[in-house]
C-alpha cells in the first residue's frame, strides 16, 4: 500500500473511497460541506438513521459509479477528547468498512485537532494492519478487493514521523502475524531458523544457527530440557544487524520461542486450550518481525542481536520428568517442579547467551504467564524491568506504537517461592502473582550490570475477536514498539 498526501483538500482529491472523520456535536457542518462538494444527501439520511458519531461507528453510502463510489463516515467521539489512538481506531474501523473497493483510500480527519506529530505514520499503520488477512492455509482464495493506495486529505505535512518507516515496520507486524498463526505442523523451529535465514539473505543481517550439539557445548542444560521429548532439533536463533560506521548502543532482543507447548507431562488439560499453544512463539515473532523491519531501515548507531532459543515442549520417553534437575549454562541448577513452565527454561539460557554479548540493554518479550493474562487481559502486556529509564524509554515506544503495556512489581521477596530443596532454584512458585515469581526466576539468568526488561506477551499475542487494528487471530504484538525503541 502506498500513501500520499493530498495538502490541498477535498475539492483535489478524486479516488474510489472516501472515509470522513465526523465529531460529535460538528456533523451538521461536515456533512453540509460533502452534501455540497458530492450533490448528495448524507445529513438527511444520517439524521433520520439516528447516527451519532460515537468512536468508531461507521455509516457506509454506496454512490457506485461516482468517485468516491464508497463514501465512509466513522464516528471520532468528542473533539476534545481525540488522541492518536481514537483516530488509529476510526481509521482501522474506516478501512475495514472499505472491503470490497480497490483504488485508492482517502481519509480526511480533523488533523489539526490531533495535535500530535507523528498522526500520518499511525494512520498508514492502523489501514495497513487492519487490511491483514491471511489466506495461506486456505485452499482456494476468493480474490480480495482493498484499496492499494491510501491518500490523505488536508494533511501538509508528515511532521516528525518518517512515512518511510511505516512500510517496513507493518512489513514485520505481518511477518510476525504469519508466523504465530502458522500452526505447529508448519511452523517448526527449523522452519524459524530458515525464516531467519532468509532475512539474513535479503537484509544487511547476519544469522548464526546454533544447532543442538553448540548448546551442549556451552552448556544450555536448563533450554536443551525443553526440547527432550520433542522429534524435531532446538534450532538456537541469533541474528546480528550491524550498521555501517560508529556505533552507540548495542541492543540485545531475546523472544520465546516454543513453537508448541503441550506443557509436557504437566500436559496442558481442561481449559488451558492446548489448541492455542502454536502462538507460544509469539515473542519470538516479535522479534524476527522487527529484525525484518529494521533489516530494511537501516538505522545508523545502533546494533542489535536478535535471538531465539527455539523448541517445542512435547511428550515421550526421554521428555524430561517432573521433578528433574538440570544446569543452565550460567552454572546454576534448576529443579524442573513442573514441565509446562517451560518458557523461562529456554529463556534462562538465551539471557545467559545475551548477557555475553555485553549488550547496553537487553528486553526480552515472551508469552510467558497465564497469569499475566489474568492481572492484565487481552489489550495489555506485562513490563518487568528495575531499571527505570529503560521502563520510560520502552513505555513510551508502546505508546508511540498504540500498544497496550503496563508496568508491573518487581517484588524480590516474591522469590521465596522459588526455593529447591535440592538445587539452586525451582522453575515455578506458588499459583498467586505468577507472572511476578516468573520474571523473578528469569533475573537469575541476567548480568545484573545490563539494563534489562522482560515482557509478558501471553494476552496481546492473540485475539479471538476483532479490534479494528488488528483483526482476529495473531495480533504480531510488540514488533512496532521493539522497532521504536531501537530507532529512540
Ligand atoms: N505458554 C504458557 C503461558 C500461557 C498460558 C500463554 C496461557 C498464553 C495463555 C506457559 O508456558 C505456561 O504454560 N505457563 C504456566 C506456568 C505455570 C505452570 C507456573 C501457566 O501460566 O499456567
Ligand atoms: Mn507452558
Ligand atoms: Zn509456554
Amino acid at each position: 500500500m502506498e500513501i500520499s498526501l493530498i495538502p490541498a483538500g477535498l475539492d483535489s482529491w478524486s479516488g474510489n473511497v472516501l472515509i470522513v472523520g465526523l465529531i460529535e456535536g460538528k456533523t451538521e457542518e461536515q456533512l453540509d460541506a460533502i452534501d455540497r462538494r458530492y450533490d448528495i444527501q448524507t445529513k438527511k439520511v444520517l439524521t433520520k438513521l439516528n447516527f451519532t458519531p460515537k468512536l468508531g461507528k461507521t455509516s457506509t453510502f454506496q454512490l457506485l459509479e461516482k468517485s468516491p463510489e464508497k463514501l465512509i463516515f466513522v464516528g471520532l467521539g468528542k473533539q476534545e477528547d481525540i488522541t492518536l489512538d481514537d483516530l488509529r481506531k476510526a481509521a482501522a474501523s474506516g478501512a475495514r468498512s472499505s472491503i470490497g473497493n480497490i483504488g485508492s483510500l482517502g481519509i480526511i480527519f480533523p488533523w489539526e485537532e490531533t495535535g500530535s506529530d507523528s498522526v500520518a505514520g499511525a494512520i498508514y499503520e492502523a489501514v495497513r494492519l487492519s487490511l491483514f488477512k491471511d489466506v495461506r492455509f486456505k485452499s482456494q482464495v476468493e480474490p480480495r478487493l482493498v484499496p492499494n493506495k491510501l491518500e490523505l486529505i488536508g494533511l501538509s505535512e508528515t511532521r516528525n514521523t518518517s512515512i518511510s518507516q511505516v512500510g517496513p515496520i507493518c512489513a514485520g507486524v505481518e511477518l510476525a502475524r504469519e508466523m504465530v498463526s502458522a500452526p505447529a505442523n508448519s511452523l517448526t523451529p527449523s522452519a524459524l531458523a530458515e525464516s531467519a535465514k532468509d532475512l539474513a539473505n535479503k537484509y544487511p543481517l547476519k544469522a548464526l544457527i546454533l544447532e543442538k550439539e553448540d548448546c551442549k557445548k556451552k552448556g544450555m542444560g536448563s533450554y536443551l530440557a525443553v526440547c527432550e521429548g520433542s522429534d524435531l532439533a532446538p534450532k538456537f536463533i541469533h541474528l546480528t544487524y550491524q550498521p555501517k560506521g560508529e556505533i552507540k548502543r548495542r541492543l540485545a532482543i531475546i523472544g520465546k520461542g516454543l513453537t508448541f507447548d503441550s506443557g509436557g507431562y504437566n500436559l496442558k488439560v481442561g481449559a488451558a486450550q492446548i489448541e492455542l499453544m502454536k502462538f507460544d512463539m509469539g515473542g519470538s515473532a516479535a522479534v524476527i518481525g522487527a529484525a525484518r523491519a529494521i533489516g530494511e531501515i537501516c538505522p545508523q548507531n545502533t546494533e542489535v542481536h536478535f535471538i531465539v532459543a527455539a523448541c517445542e515442549n512435547m511428550i515421550n520417553g526421554s521428555a524430561v520428568h517432573p521433578g528433574d534437575i538440570v544446569t543452565a549454562s550460567n552454572g546454576k541448577t534448576i529443579e524442573i517442579n513442573n514441565t509446562d513452565a517451560e518458557g523461562r527454561l529456554t529463556l534462562a539460557d538465551a539471557l545467559v547467551y545475551a548477557s555475553k554479548l555485553k549488550p547496553d540493554a537487553i528486553v526480552d518479550l515472551a508469552t510467558l504467564t497465564g497469569a499475566c493474562v489474568i492481572a492484565l487481559g487481552n489489550e495489555i502486556a506485562g513490563l518487568w524491568t528495575e531499571n527505570n529509564h529503560l521502563a520510560e524509554e520502552i513505555k513510551n515506544a508502546a505508546q508511540e506504537a498504540g500498544e497496550g503495556l503496563w508496568r508491573m512489581p518487581f517484588h524480590n521477596s516474591y522469590k521465596e517461592g522459588l526455593k529447591s530443596l535440592l538445587a539452586d532454584l525451582k522453575n515455578t512458585g506458588p499459583r498467586q502473582g505468577g507472572s511476578i515469581t516468573a520474571a523473578l526466576f528469569l533475573k537469575e539468568f541476567v548480568d545484573t550490570s545490563i539494563p534489562w526488561a522482560h515482557i509478558d506477551i501471553a494476552g496481546p499475542v492473540w485475539t479471538e475477536k476483532d479490534t479494528g487494528i488488528n483483526p482476529a487471530g495473531a495480533t504480531g504484538y510488540g514488533v512496532r514498539t521493539l522497532v521504536k525503541w531501537i530507532l529512540k
